[in-house]
């Protein structure tokens, strides 16, 4: 496929998601971005942005928003739960998962700061800032469940976390693709 038929393809793309609204938006963006990123998972997708206040309402750029969001509550809250199992006294920790859950902490700390940071890149339509903060977070969450990989035996207790985290910010990174290729 020639350089400016693929152009063409964006752009019909980009018009067709502009265009349509609601339930449809929902599914389509979440069929473009388990598409372009297999560790999305379709219905995990549709379920999430679908649950989120608003959503129904909101164009393109607002279902990006949300989603930023929802990493958000995701990474503050996993942060939240990690600070919890370290400090859990009823429930002595093995030397070697407690420094994972320490660098886990360690790298949710920062991912905070990254949404933070997007979500202030987006607002402002800095896609490219937005996407490195976002794929800084991304990174955060793969770091994360790596360290318990690294010793057999040891099952992360945050995998199912990591993965939600991984995939709303593949979903913000698809929707940024799709509102970027409309720009242009
Ligand atoms: C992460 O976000 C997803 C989608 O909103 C939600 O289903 C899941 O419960 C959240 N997990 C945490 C730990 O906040
Ligand atoms: C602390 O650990 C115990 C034993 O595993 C568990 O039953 C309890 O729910 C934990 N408490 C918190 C706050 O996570």
């Amino acid at each position: 496929m020639g350089f400016s038929s693929f152009s063409m393809t964006l752009l019909l793309f980009s018009l067709f998601f502009l265009s349509i609204n609601g339930q449809d938006l929902i599914y389509n963006t979440c069929k473009t971005s388990s598409q372009q990123d297999p560790n999305v998972d379709l219905q995990f997708c549709i379920t999430s942005l679908q649950a989120a206040p608003a959503s129904h309402c909101a164009d393109l750029k607002g279902l990006g928003m949300i989603s930023i969001r929802l990493t958000r509550y995701n990474i503050t809250d996993t942060r939240c739960y990690i600070k919890r199992l370290l400090n859990n006294a009823t429930k002595i920790l093995d030397p070697y998962v407690k420094s994972c859950l320490d660098d886990c902490f360690e790298v949710y700390s920062d991912a905070i700061l990254d949404i933070k940071q997007a979500m202030k890149s987006y607002i402002s339509k800095r896609f490219f800032d937005a996407n490195i903060q976002i794929s800084s977070v991304m990174d955060a969450t793969t770091t994360c469940e790596d360290g318990f990989k690294e010793r057999k035996g040891v099952v992360s207790p945050l995998t199912k976390r990591n993965d939600a985290t991984f995939q709303l910010s593949a979903i913000t990174l698809s929707i940024m693709n799709i509102l970027q290729s409309s720009l242009k």
